[in-house]
């Protein structure tokens, strides 16, 4: 083949590869975030169903998780672009835009970003059902002094029927990220692990949370935590026995 025939194929190339950029799609605190979530539930699920002397545990894992919760809701408000809900809650259009192949953006997709919300909203649902619930042996939520037996009875039964809910939302996410990878070719791990992903270069780099928004996602996850662990009420101390005077002598 002649120089500039090979040269003519370079330049061809370099007309129609599609010109991409490196940008920060997932930072650091969405990172922590999603990988502590992973072993906080990784954790909940496995000393739950083991039960006994592991729900103390469990109660721990619990209220990890409403803190990472009330974290991501804070910085899906104030985080960096692809984190925040105004970025990738979808609306019907964007549904059916994505399901005809037609849509175009980074971040979660509308149907990813759909099951996103259905995963965060149970977890949270699950987290707080557990405050409130028993295992009629040795272990109560830290809150279930808060309701009636009734209702701490009704929340139990929740806990248990929606832990099934959350096996099978896990394994969605888990077989579409595989799903993304081997057919799709979209492989979605490595942005969550490293932060970085090539993007198509006319779309606009997304801006990182500030400081002072780090700052107030973690102090009000901590907050939540807090909250959740019920330290804050008051155990009234037991009150003295009432001392005994002895007037008469026994009768014996
Ligand atoms: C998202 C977080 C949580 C997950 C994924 C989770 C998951 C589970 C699972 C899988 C079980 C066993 C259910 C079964 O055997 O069918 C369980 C039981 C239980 N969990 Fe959780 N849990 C979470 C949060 C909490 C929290 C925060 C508390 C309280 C601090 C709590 C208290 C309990 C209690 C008391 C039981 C025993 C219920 C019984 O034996 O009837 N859980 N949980
Ligand atoms: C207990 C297990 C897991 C939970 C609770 C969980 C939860 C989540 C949540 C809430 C998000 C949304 C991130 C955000 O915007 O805040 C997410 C995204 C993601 N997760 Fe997980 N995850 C789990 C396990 C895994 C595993 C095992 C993998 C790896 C195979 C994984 C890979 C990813 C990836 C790649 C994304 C980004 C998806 C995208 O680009 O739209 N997750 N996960």
């Amino acid at each position: 083949m002649a120089l500039q025939d090979i040269a003519g194929d370079a330049r061809d190339q370099v007309a129609t590869a599609p010109a991409t950029i490196r940008v920060e799609l997932w930072d650091l605190p969405i990172r922590i975030f999603h990988w502590s979530l992973l072993a906080a539930v990784a954790t909940a699920i496995v000393t739950g169903k083991l039960g006994g002397e592991w729900m103390g545990l469990h109660g721990k894992a619990g209220i990890t998780i409403v803190g990472l919760i009330a974290f991501r809701v804070v910085w899906g408000l104030v985080g960096s672009t692809t984190a925040r809900f105004s970025h990738f809650v979808p609306t019907p259009f964007e549904v059916l835009a994505y399901l005809q192949g037609k849509w175009q953006g980074m971040g979660h997709n509308p149907l990813g970003a759909l099951s996103v919300l259905a995963l965060l909203g149970l977890l949270a649902v699950q987290a707080s059902s557990g405050l409130f619930s028993s295992d009629d042996i040795a272990f109560t939520g830290p809150l279930t002094g808060l309701v009636n037996e009734d209702l701490s009875l009704k929340l139990t039964s929740w806990h248990h029927q929606l832990a099934n809910v959350l096996f099978i939302l896990l394994g969605l996410h888990v077989a579409a990220i595989v799903f993304y990878g081997a057919v799709k070719k979209d492989k979605l791990l490595k942005p969550m692990v490293t932060g970085w992903k090539d993007v198509p270069a006319d779309m606009p780099a997304p801006r990182r949370g500030r400081r002072i928004a780090v700052i107030a996602a973690v102090v009000l996850g901590l907050g939540a935590a807090y909250v959740a662990s019920g330290l804050w009420i008051k155990i009234e101390p037991p009150k003295p026995a009432p001392e005994v005077t002895r007037t008469h002598a026994p009768a014996w």
